[in-house]
């Protein structure tokens, strides 16, 4: 057995939604220990959290700077290799610049960076310094996603001409009508969230799931955003058409005020052979749909399955895992490409993906604001 790699944690405190889920996938696969963090800006909380789960609280850092200094001070073999970043937005491009720049790995969550600018500069420096990076668009670690995206690239579905994403929440409800609880929200703060909410936040995952799966690039698309209210500058709704192609169209409908939905992820994929069908809140269950043949159903750990998803099943068919082990196969993925293992590209989002994601964001913003026109996407 290989000794762990020694990860840091920014950010996914106690008070987090997203802490949870990157502290339990590193640890499903056994490859990871937590050696250092900055868990909340403030550090008598973040003691006091590392207390809590049990994590060695000499190096708990007060801020991210101190991190860096600190651990630099230390001898490699000891040094924290990988550092997850799971700050509220803005915090993504500083942070995984400095630690790139010192040759640290990234694991980043989504979306990259608040600009496409911001994305260009960690991709040039992230070029130069050759480290891994991984940005974690959770739901390509699915066991049925993955093995959408290599039946796709064996030509199962034949040519694609029409996709359909979407990504419908309906937590800003409880929020968007209250004005004073409205500027609470990090979300819905552009100096925090970045240029948008709804787009930026759910629909980049909609956008990556579509590439991830299909192999198609999106070249051009139309935005219609809903902001609700005059004084909220941030979209909470939008409906974007895509198109890859002259004849491969689609549409990404991703909405935070979607009353009543919870994470309803969601990606339809027609073809001229057949379709496929997955949503999130059933991700065991993959649909194949065909006008010729009855409705057949895909499920993980079945022989039947390509290598990337029975990579990421752990049980035999019937022992439904879930979002937890999809964010460990991405862990798992990112431990592979550290230790200099072979891994399949899709094992986990890159640099690239992050890129595409900020020009899809800054994209849909442009096409919006510029009347609901159409924009091209950097190829
Ligand atoms: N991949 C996914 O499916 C997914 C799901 C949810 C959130 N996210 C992303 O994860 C990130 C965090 O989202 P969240 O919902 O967990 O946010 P959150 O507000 O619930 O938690 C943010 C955490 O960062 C900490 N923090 C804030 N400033 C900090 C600083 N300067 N130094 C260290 N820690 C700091 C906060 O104390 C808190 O613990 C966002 O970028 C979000 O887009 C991704």
């Amino acid at each position: 057995m290989p000794k762990k790699i020694r990860l840091g944690i920014l950010g996914g405190g106690g008070d987090s939604l997203i802490g949870i889920l990157h502290r339990v996938a590193s640890q499903i696969n056994d490859n990871y220990e937590i050696v250092g963090a900055v868990f909340n800006p403030d550090i008598k909380e973040s003691i006091a959290f590392a207390k809590e789960i049990d994590v060695p609280t000499d190096r708990i850092y007060k801020d991210f700077d101190t991190l860096i200094e600190e651990e630099m001070k230390l001898p490699a073999n000891k040094r924290i290799q990988v550092c997850s970043i799971l700050t509220p937005n803005f915090l993504h491009f500083p942070m995984a610049l400095k630690l790139i720049e010192n040759g640290f790995h990234v694991i980043c969550e989504k979306p990259m960076t608040t600009s496409l600018e911001e994305a260009k500069i960690l991709q040039k420096a992230h070029e130069k310094a050759g480290t891994v990076f991984a940005l974690t668009h959770t739901y390509t670690g699915y066991p049925m996603v993955r093995q959408m995206r290599e039946m796709i690239k064996k030509g199962a579905l034949g040519k694609i001409h029409k996709v359909d994403a979407v990504y419908y929440q309906g937590w800003i409800n409880e929020i968007i009508h209250d004005k004073k609880k409205r500027s609470t929200v990090w979300r819905l703060d552009p100096k925090k969230a970045g240029i948008s909410s709804c787009m930026g936040d759910i629909g980049t995952h909609a956008f990556n799931m579509i590439e991830y799966t299909t192999g198609l690039k999106i070249k051009s698309l139309l935005t219609d955003f809903n902001y609700l209210y005059k004084d909220n500058k941030m979209d909470v709704d939008g409906t974007v058409l895509i198109r890859m192609g002259d004849h491969v169209k689609g549409v990404i409908r991703s909405s935070q005020v979607a009353t009543g939905e919870e994470n309803g992820l969601g990606i339809s994929i027609y073809g001229e052979k057949a379709a496929f069908k997955w949503e999130q809140e059933n991700p065991n269950f993959l649909y194949m749909l065909s006008d010729s043949k009855p409705t057949q159903i895909y499920k993980p750990g079945h022989a039947y399955n390509s290598k990337l998803s029975l990579e990421g099943t752990k049980l035999p068919p019937g022992h439904p895992e879930g979002i937890f082990d999809s964010m460990a196969n991405i862990y798992l993925g990112v431990a592979k490409a550290i230790r200099g293992k072979n891994y399949n590209d899709g094992e986990f989002p890159t640099m690239t993906d992050g890129v595409r994601g900020m020009n899809f964001v800054e994209a849909t913003v442009e096409s919006n604001k510029g009347g609901n026109v159409w924009v091209e996407l950097e190829k």
